[in-house]
């Protein structure tokens, strides 16, 4: 059967054939986050790391892409976040938001871009929001970086805190592993979450914890909580885009993809091979104006081979 990039993909656009047209009617904010909480409508967060996925996923409705660090291994190849390039991190944001101006836009600020100094990472933080024209910053965070929360969020950059597992420090010390899990745990992630809303934080993003952890977080704060193998009492979810399509080898136990693209790229390329080897690739190239040939031919005196595909 032939490949059909909409066939396991509904709505429907009638019109189109293909999947349903914008359907985000208006730019997400802050604000229609903090009104999807408040009538209890979950929102849905994917990261993804160029323009033309975001498109898509924004015309899917997605509310909020974010320019995830998680390129640096699903894009770039690393072993882990921590060798995500800055520069690089601000060019996708940028091409994030081009792609999808309707959705809402969080940078992920790379391993060291907000450690070594407020300054540093108030300068770097001030390139996402410039450069790459992101809504929101996002840290991995615990207590510990109120004060730096506090400072980004008077100069007028909203910060979303992740906490729980987080992947930037926990790939140092061997992978990442789930946060929360023992009572003292608990009480840690609680008391990170409410320092940093305290300190001015306008999203949390909780990460591999379990449900009893998310919902004592969403007990004591007030700000949306977006949750990544958190259980399904966040406000909102998000998943790395590759996870849920089925192109990760070794998934995280929290994904759940709805496809196996993976798989449909792979005979996608034995296709191509297939027909490459066929020899039918190229048939449909360009043709010469009308009366060149003869022109051609009478400036060589026929000496071009006319058996040539690039002059029949
Ligand atoms: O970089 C990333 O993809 C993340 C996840 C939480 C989605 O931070």
């Amino acid at each position: 059967m032939p490949y059909n990039p909409c066939v396991s993909i509904s709505p429907t656009n009638p019109a189109t054939n293909c999947i349903s047209e914008p359907n985000l009617q208006d730019a997400v904010t802050l604000k229609t986050l903090i009104r999807m909480k408040r009538k209890g409508e979950p929102f849905a967060c994917l990261a993804c790391y160029d323009a033309t996925t975001a498109r898509w996923l924004s015309r899917g409705g997605v509310h909020v892409l974010l320019a995830g660090d998680s390129a640096a291994q699903v894009v770039l190849g690393h072993e882990s976040t921590v060798h995500m390039p800055i520069d690089f991190a601000i060019q996708i944001t940028a091409a994030l938001k081009r792609g999808a101006p309707r959705s809402l836009i969080m940078a992920d600020m790379p391993f060291m871009s907000y450690h070594t100094s407020v300054e540093s990472a108030m300068i770097n933080a001030s390139r996402f929001m410039i450069e790459g024209n992101a809504d929101v910053v996002k840290l991995e965070t615990d207590e510990t970086f109120a004060p730096l929360v506090d400072r980004l969020t008077r100069a007028g950059v909203p910060v979303c805190a992740h906490i729980g597992c987080k992947p930037q420090t926990s790939s140092v010390t061997g992978g990442p592993v789930a946060a929360g899990r023992t009572a003292d745990g608990l009480e840690q992630v609680v008391r990170d979450a409410v320092a940093l809303e305290q300190a001015g934080a306008v999203i949390l993003l909780l990460e591999a914890v379990p449900a009893e952890v998310t919902k004592a977080v969403m007990n004591q704060v007030k700000v949306p909580v977006i949750g990544i193998g958190a259980g399904t009492s966040c406000d909102g979810q998000i998943l790395v885009v590759n996870d849920l399509l089925g192109m990760t080898d070794v998934p995280p136990r929290f994904a759940e993809p709805v496809d196996i693209f993976g798989q449909r790229i792979q005979e996608a390329g034995q296709l191509w091979v297939d027909r490459v080897r066929m020899g039918t690739i190229g048939g449909q190239a360009y043709s010469m104006r009308a009366g060149e040939k003869e022109k051609l031919n009478q400036k060589t005196k026929g000496s071009i081979n006319n058996s040539d595909p690039l002059h029949s």
